[in-house]
């Protein structure tokens, strides 16, 4: 297979590459490096790929790669709301109008199957105490999450037998990837704990559901060869039912990690985002199963940074925004082996 992926050096996209090489097959990436190009250095030379740094609005950058090619993987975007909010046009153009064109482009190049990934933040916040699935009404409460609900409106009436959609909308990632990203709940949480710093929490009964970067890749993998039927597209959340989590679960994940961890919790009684997810229809029509587990997750981290590979977390290559910068006495994971951290761990304590 010959598969296009745009945001190829991406958090996602450089673990996605990574599976299709893997897998044998054809990756032609694209990505306009906004994070740089760290990610993609180890498989510079893998006879299957072709790397193209480009804009993904650029059609002449873009569109010569997409002859003959089995499937667009679409990842490339502004992502997360704070990122969206720095610069709500360009957010628009990238996400919404580079979508729309790239969806063109593809759908005049023939190419069969066309994966766009979008979120279960579209879900906003449920109503009652139960659990959100595909049918249930999207409420978008961002910039970020607007731009995705319009484009899979857009696919839902613009796709056709010859170039069918499936849009999967992705829970929360976590885990480690070339672009590993530090500002996302359980990574950030997990590497902050690690380098002793006190966790303050707000909002901790807000749920949401949560799913590793390599399982994302795996289901845009199923994603491409799913028989959609009859239908031209259809939608499907990513991740698994027992998957969901409140903030204040994820840090007992990571507390059963670091025993004697610093947390406080700051009280907040509203949050726009609170969904629980149903990952039933993922699981039932493509067979997808998760690998790995929050706390999985969290130990995956924690070594990163207890082992010293990754030194400054703080680097702007691990953030979307620019990071926050912290005062901090040596960071734990600089302290020592392992082994003298547990020492340490009992220094500290849980509030
Ligand atoms: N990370 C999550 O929790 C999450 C959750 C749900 C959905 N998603 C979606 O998955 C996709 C990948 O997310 P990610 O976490 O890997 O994000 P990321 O920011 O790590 O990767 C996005 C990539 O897109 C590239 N890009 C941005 N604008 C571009 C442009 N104009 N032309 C070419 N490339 C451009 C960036 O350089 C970057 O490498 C996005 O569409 C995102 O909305 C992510």
């Amino acid at each position: 297979m010959k598969v296009v992926v745009t945001g190829a050096a991406g958090y996602i996209g450089a673990a996605t590459v990574e599976l299709l090489l893997g897998d044998g097959h054809e990756v032609i990436g694209i990505d306009s490096l906004m994070h740089g190009g760290q990610s993609l250095i180890h498989l510079a030379d893998h006879e299957n790929l072709q790397f193209v740094k480009a804009d993904v609005r650029d059609p002449e950058a873009v569109q010569p790669w997409l002859e003959n090619a089995d499937a667009v993987v679409h990842l490339a975007a502004i992502v997360g709301d704070p990122a969206c909010r720095m610069d709500p046009d360009h957010t628009r153009s990238v996400n919404y109008d580079a979508s729309v064109a790239l969806h063109g482009w593809a759908k005049a190049a023939g190419v069969p199957r066309f994966i766009f990934a979008s979120t279960c933040s579209n879900y906003g916040k449920m109503e009652g105490d139960g659990f959100v699935n595909e049918d249930s009404p999207l409420r978008p409460v961002s910039l970020y999450a607007e731009t995705k609900v319009a484009f899979e409106k857009y696919l839902f009436e613009h796709s056709t037998p010859e170039t069918s959609a499936v849009v999967l909308r992705f829970s929360t990632v976590y885990g480690h990837s070339p672009r590993t990203r530090f500002d996302l709940t359980v990574n950030e949480f997990t590497k902050d704990i690690a380098k002793g710093r006190t966790l303050e929490i707000f909002g901790e009964q807000f749920w949401r559901p949560y799913c590793h970067v390599r399982d994302l890749a795996r289901s845009v993998y199923a994603g491409i060869n799913y028989d959609l039927g009859e239908d031209t597209a259809d939608v499907f959340n990513v991740g698994d039912t027992s998957e969901n989590y409140t903030k204040k679960m994820i840090v007992e994940a990571i507390v059963d990690r670091f025993p004697n961890a610093s947390v406080s919790y700051v009280r907040k009684d509203e949050d726009p985002r609170d969904y629980r997810v149903n990952f039933d229809k993922i699981r039932d029509r493509m067979g997808f199963r998760i690998t790995r587990t929050v706390p999985q997750g969290v130990e995956e981290i924690a070594r990163l940074i207890e082992f010293g590979l990754i030194q400054d977390t703080e680097d702007q290559q691990f953030y979307n925004i620019p990071p926050r910068r912290y005062e901090d006495t040596p960071a734990q994971a600089d302290r020592g082996p392992v082994k003298r951290q547990a020492k340490a761990r009992q220094r500290r304590r849980v509030k």
